[in-house]
C-alpha cells in the first residue's frame, strides 16, 4: 500500500506546525540498543528521525519482527512491542494524549500511521501464514523472492547482466524475521547455494542466477 505525499519529518518542517513540533523530544540512541519494551510504561508516540528500529515480538528466547521502520515512520508504545535501533537511531517521541490532540490536523500523520500498520499487517500475515503453512525453507526462499522483487538490482558486468538482491540484515537479524535460528538460516542459505539458486556476492549479497528456478523452487516445483 504506497500513498504518495509528503514524508513526516518534512511536512513537521513547515513554519506552521511549530507547536506541534515543541511536543516532540530528541533522543539517539546506538546500534543494538533495545529502545523500548514490550510493557513500556510511557505512552509515546515516536517517529524515526534517523536510522532503522526493528518493531518486534519476543517470549524467553523466542523473537519474532514484525516490521523495520525508516526515516519519516511512527509507532507507539502503547502497541505492546519491543523496539530495537538497527543502526545508530534518533528518534522523536511525544505524548499519546498530545499527539492525539494535533492528530487530525496533520494529514500525513494518518498516512503514515494506515502505511507503517499496513506494511506490519502484511508482515504478521506473512508471519502466520508461513508458521501455519510453510516451512522455513520455503519462508527464505519468499523472503529472497520479494527482496529481490522490490529492490533487486540488474547489475551488468561484461555482457550480461546479474539479478542481484541485496538482503540488508545479519542472518541473526533474517532468523529473528522468519522465526528460526541463525543455525538453521545459515544452513539453508548455503544449501541454496549448493543448489545453483543463489551464489553469494559478498556480506548479505547474492545473485540469483536464474530468477525462474528460484520461483519455481519457492513454489515447490519440479526442475529447479
Ligand atoms: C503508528 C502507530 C500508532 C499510533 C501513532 C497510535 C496512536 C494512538 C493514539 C493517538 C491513540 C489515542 C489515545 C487517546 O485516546 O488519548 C491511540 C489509542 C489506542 N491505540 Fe494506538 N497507535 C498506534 C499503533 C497501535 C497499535 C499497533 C495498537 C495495537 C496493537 C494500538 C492500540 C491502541 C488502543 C487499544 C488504543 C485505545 C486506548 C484507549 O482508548 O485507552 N495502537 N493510539
Amino acid at each position: 500500500m504506497k500513498f504518495t505525499g509528503v514524508n513526516l519529518l518534512d511536512e513537521l518542517k513547515r513554519d506552521e506546525l511549530g507547536d506541534l513540533r515543541d511536543i516532540f523530544s530528541e533522543r539517539s540512541w546506538p546500534a543494538g540498543a533495545v529502545i523500548f519494551d514490550a510493557d513500556e510504561t510511557d505512552n509515546l508516540v515516536f517517529i524515526i528521525a534517523e536510522g532503522r528500529v526493528r518493531v518486534y515480538l519476543a517470549y524467553e528466547d523466542k523473537e519474532f519482527t514484525l516490521g523495520i521502520l525508516g526515516p519519516g515512520d511512527l509507532y507507539a508504545t502503547h502497541a505492546g512491542c519491543y523496539v530495537q535501533a538497527l543502526d545508530n537511531a534518533r528518534l522523536l517521541a511525544a505524548d499519546v494524549h498530545a499527539v492525539k490532540r494535533c492528530m487530525t490536523e496533520v494529514p500525513a500523520f494518518t498516512r503514515t500511521m494506515v502505511r507503517v500498520l499496513g506494511n506490519i499487517l502484511q508482515n504478521t500475515f506473512s508471519i502466520i501464514g508461513g508458521l501455519a503453512f510453510k516451512d522455513i525453507y520455503d519462508r527464505l526462499m519468499d523472503y529472497i523472492l520479494i527482496q529481490a522483487r522490490d529492490s533487486g538490482e540488474t547489475v551488468v558486468e561484461g555482457e550480461d547482466g546479474e539479478l542481484i538482491v541485496t538482503l540488508g540484515l545479519t542472518v541473526e537479524q533474517l532468523a529473528q524475521l522468519l522465526g528460526a535460528t541463525r543455525q538453521t538460516v545459515s544452513t539453508l542459505l548455503n544449501d541454496m547455494v549448493r543448489a545453483g539458486l543463489l551464489e553469494k556476492r559478498g556480506r548479505g549479497r547474492f545473485c540469483i542466477p536464474d530468477l525462474t528456478a528460484l520461483k519455481r523452487a519457492a513454489a515447490g516445483l519440479p526442475g529447479a
